[in-house]
């Protein structure tokens, strides 16, 4: 039997010790986070999950009264041996950092003179009488600093070092919080807690899946879900009526800071709702998620208990994308009718966007191409080298050929600008009272395909908004926002003209719009909504599609025959038909929830092991090559040999 943990039991956490414990005979166990050594004396931190104990190794210190608390107590073993001290100052005098360690002794105060305020330990520390090397660490490949500069490459394969540190200690307790708090209160709003399969069947549609070879069944792969969106709304037609999962999804999709391919929502279903019974739950969960992390009090800035809500065509007007960042103003300003009766203005490329609106190729309420422009204040004052670096920020836009600037001069003239020559002098004036524009503002225009303008000037705003300080580069800087972005269109229209589910095939499109379906399918907006908090889109949902006729409509628009959807979603199209309440829900990233409440940067931040934008694990290594023995148990031929 070993003496400490079996007959030694920690009795507190490092960090917990306080001055009510002082005389207190403790037990402790953790990682030396630094050493001192004076000779004949030495004093470790002691670092664990609850923060960090200065314990002190003397053997010239003769301990005073100590109320005793270990079980040794109860077999009247004496409490301070001089041998067994003197061993403890030669184990602690060979200890290193990151070795793992257990001590016993007495909580004494420091004195006033060495109080260390910024530790919540910081006027006691621990007269050490007997301590246990439990692990000799090698040396670690960085320091365990809440500050550190190690590149994240070596942190990612040291993980489990990394997470040592502070700052991720403090995100992932922010997870437990958000993930206790969500069971809690969605279990106290009468959601039953379910689970659904990982192993699924791969329907096309959505994000791209990971796929499983299956080994029983030869030549057979399943897919890893999604999401569950299938799988939770046949609970409702099961009669659960309310449903949540806390669940891991898959998906194989280009990566970035606020993506990873396999992540955790916050997964709920609800029959006989509207949309407003999801927002209420929703922002009730908000709110308790907020209050419950310490985060903020929504109570102050959202006082009504609701979030604003906005439309999906505003946000996209105001700010060029569905998830604005409201932290902010600087908005878009749409040129497209303006320039359409200035005939162009005299700009070449605008008058060729213009003549195709005129030849009927496009129409203003659904236009193919925009003319949009932002404001940079005269305020800003931005160098040409600080313009021309956003510029160049923008070129990782698909499509992006280039941003048309000009600076107004005194008078409203354009100036450093190649649009100057051929500007027209009513269009340039038009224009500058459309946008407000002030002496030394700096004007840039789009001009072209809808997507591609309002992606540019979308990441335009944010980077400028980031360079004025209006936001911080990443986090929160102290500001929230939170906002419903509603009822986008149901369709997109593909280079071919054939329609695509802008979301998912289940749907519903709004009640006024059902007898567009047939007649004009861009104008079918439906009862999709976006949950956004400072400009990340944390959840996404709607009311879905329980009436069979209705859902035989939305496929004949997307060119899903029959027996084709049959093929693909036999099994949901069965169960509408055998009982379908109607039924809504919602689903939260819950990484993304946590990063931005943690004044995380990227998904990596929150996430325990994560993988690189290439999907790698670096620590493991993961994805590798396998033996082929292996792959002929799957029935799998590869083209590239490991
Ligand atoms: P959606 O696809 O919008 O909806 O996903 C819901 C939320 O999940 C988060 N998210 C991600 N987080 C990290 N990494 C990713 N790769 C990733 N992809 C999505 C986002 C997003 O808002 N079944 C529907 C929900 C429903 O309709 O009820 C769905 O999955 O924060």
């Amino acid at each position: 039997m070993a003496r400490f943990i079996d007959e030694i039991q920690r009795t507190h956490y490092c960090g917990e010790l306080r001055t009510s414990d002082l005389g207190k005979e403790v037990v402790l166990f953790g990682w030396v986070a630094h050493r001192r050594d004076f000779g004949g004396c030495v004093f470790i931190d002691l670092r664990d999950r609850e923060g960090i104990a200065q314990v002190v190794f003397d053997a010239d210190y003769t301990p005073g009264e100590v109320v005793r608390t270990s079980a040794l107590a109860a077999r009247e073993e004496a409490f301070w041996e001089p041998p067994v001290v003197r061993a403890a100052l030669r184990l602690a005098e060979e200890a290193r950092r990151e070795w793992v360690i257990g001590i016993r002794g007495v909580v004494v105060h420091r004195g006033e003179k060495n109080v260390n305020p910024r530790l919540a330990t910081g006027e006691v520390e621990v007269r050490v009488a007997e301590a246990v090397i439990f692990n000799r660490a090698e040396t670690p490949a960085f320091s365990i600093e809440d500050d550190i500069q190690t590149d994240e490459e070596i942190r990612l394969k040291y993980r489990y070092i990394d997470l040592r540190r502070g700052p991720l200690q403090r995100n992932l307790r922010m997870r437990h919080n958000v993930n206790q708090t969500v069971r809690q209160y969605l279990s106290d709003e009468g959601c039953l807690e379910l689970e659904t399969p990982i192993l699924c069947k791969y329907t096309p549609g959505g994000a791209r899946n990971f796929l499983v070879p299956s080994r029983l069944n030869a030549g057979k792969f399943y897919a890893l879900a999604e999401s569950p969106q299938l799988f939770k709304q046949l609970f409702m037609m099961s009669g659960f009526d309310k449903y949540f999962q806390i669940v891991k999804c898959f998906r194989d999709e280009d990566l970035r800071l606020d993506r990873q391919p396999e992540f955790t929502q916050i997964d709920i279903e609800m029959s006989f709702v509207s949309q407003d019974d999801i927002f209420r739950l929703l922002e009730g969960l908000m709110f308790r998620v907020f209050e419950r992390t310490g985060t903020a009090d929504l109570k102050a800035l959202f006082p009504s208990g609701e979030f604003p809500r906005m439309s999906f065509a505003e946000s996209v007007r105001r700010f060029g994308n569905d998830k604005p960042d409201l932290r902010f103003g600087l908005e878009l300003t749409d040129l497209t009718e303006l320039a359409i009766s200035h005939d162009g203005g005299g700009l070449p490329l605008v008058k060729a966007i213009v003549d195709r609106f005129k030849e009927g190729s496009y129409r203003l309420d659904v236009p193919a191409e925009i003319v949009k422009a932002f404001v940079i204040p005269a305020s800003a004052n931005f160098s040409r080298p600080q313009l021309e670096a956003f510029e160049k920020n923008l070129g990782e836009i698909k499509g992006f050929k280039g941003l048309a600037r000009a600076k107004v001069a005194e008078g409203g003239a354009w100036t450093q600008s190649p649009l100057t020559k051929s500007v027209s002098h009513e269009f340039r004036l038009a224009v500058n009272a459309a946008l407000g524009a002030q002496d030394g503002d700096v004007l840039c225009f789009q001009f072209g395909k809808t997507d591609v303008v309002n992606a540019t000037l979308s990441k335009l705003r944010l980077d400028v908004g980031k360079k004025l300080g209006l936001i911080p580069e990443s986090g929160h800087g102290g500001k929230w926002q939170l906002l419903w972005v509603v009822n986008p269109p149901l369709f997109e229209q593909n280079d071919d003209g054939t329609w695509a589910a802008a979301h998912h095939a289940f749907t519903r499109p709004v009640d006024e719009h059902l007898e567009l379906l047939s007649s004009d399918p861009a104008r079918v907006l439906c009862y999709r909504y976006d949950l956004v908090l400072n400009g990340f889109e944390i959840g996404g949902g709607s009311i879905r599609l329980h009436d069979p006729d209705v859902q035989q409509k939305v496929f004949s628009v997307l060119g899903i025959e029959e027996a084709a959807a049959k093929d693909m979603f036999g099994f949901l199209l069965d169960a509408l038909r055998s009982g379908a309440p109607p039924h809504g829900g919602i689903a939260i990233g819950m990484d993304r929830l946590t990063m931005l409440l943690s004044g995380g940067a990227t998904l990596r931040d929150v996430i325990p092991f994560p993988k690189t934008n290439q999907g790698v694990d670096t620590m493991s290594g993961a994805p590798v090559f396998v033996a082929p023995k292996q792959l002929d148990e799957l029935h799998v031929a590869t083209a590239i040999k490991g």
